[in-house]
């Protein structure tokens, strides 16, 4: 399917999702969030794809957010409708059930960081500068930022970025745990590429039961997560990839595992 705002390459075991708006510096407007939904929902039901990597054309950007001219003319009605929608589509991509890496390659604002942070993991060129702004155009995060800002990095933090709106540097990120690793902007693709293949050659059933376990474990008690932690174990138990994966290690050989 062509995509007007959304380029989608894919390479073997790994997917490539650009969000192709440079003018406008890749700010998500609605008809790009309902491309971003159709692409990912591709992607979730491509059993040859076992990752996918999430990045802004351009040198500039990654997302500068959602598209401000929209936002200009909603209503409490379509306003509180369109933040429920890009919520859904970023839910979309949390439970994907294989990894989703953002690639960071510049400006992550507003909705462009919200929607990194639905991703599993987070790259950022050493150029990148992450932050909220929403509250200098007289609202707030929309796509989830208060609430996965704050699991993220803490309340402290969440709150002084939000209510000041200023932007960060990809070593500030680094250093307080919005990002996984910082690259020079060269690397950054490579980079990202190489932890994707690494974890796509991994058993799929495990990748996506660990996903599960850390992420629905946060959710609950530590009591509740342990349980999911021990059914979701069992569930491993059973996959030919275990017996794979333990034989492999006995054998000495490498595994070669077959999601299943
Ligand atoms: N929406 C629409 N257009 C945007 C945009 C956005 N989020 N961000 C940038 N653009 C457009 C600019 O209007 C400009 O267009 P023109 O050339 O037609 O004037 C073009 O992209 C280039 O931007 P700048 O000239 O501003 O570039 P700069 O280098 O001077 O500044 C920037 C870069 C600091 C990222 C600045 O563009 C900026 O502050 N952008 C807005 C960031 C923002 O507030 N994001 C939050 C949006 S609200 C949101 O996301 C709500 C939510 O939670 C869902």
């Amino acid at each position: 399917m062509e995509f007007e705002n959304v380029i989608l390459e894919k390479t073997d075991a790994v997917a490539i999702v650009r969000v192709n708006r440079p003018k406008v510096l890749n700010a998500l407007n609605r008809k790009t969030m309902e491309e971003l939904e159709c692409v990912f929902f591709e992607l979730k039901n491509d059993a040859q794809i076992k990752a996918v990597i999430l990045t802004g054309s351009g040198d500039k950007a990654f997302i500068a957010g959602a598209d401000i001219k929209e936002i200009s003319g909603y209503q409490a009605g379509n306003g509180t409708q369109f933040a429920h929608y890009g919520q859904s589509v970023l839910a979309l991509i949390e439970n994907l059930g294989k990894p989703v890496l953002a690639a960071i390659n510049g400006y992550a604002l507003g909705g462009g960081l919200e929607i990194a942070m639905a991703c599993h993991l987070r790259l950022a060129s050493a150029r990148a500068k992450m932050g909220q702004p929403e509250i200098n155009l007289g609202v707030i995060p929309g796509f989830g930022g208060t609430q996965r800002l704050a699991r993220l990095v803490g309340e402290g933090r969440a709150m002084e970025l939000v209510l000041s709106g200023d932007a960060i540097p990809a070593a500030e990120a680094l250093r307080i745990g919005l990002v996984n690793q910082v690259h020079p902007p060269e690397e950054l693709m490579d980079k990202a590429w190489a932890l994707a293949e690494k974890i796509a050659a991994k058993g799929g059933l495990a990748v996506r039961y660990a996903m599960e376990a850390v992420h629905h474990g946060l959710q609950g008690s530590l009591a509740e997560g342990l349980n999911l932690e021990a059914k979701l174990f069992g569930l491993c138990c059973a996959t030919e990839d275990k017996t794979e994966g333990t034989s492999a290690f006995l054998e000495k050989r490498n595994p070669a595992f077959k999601d299943r």
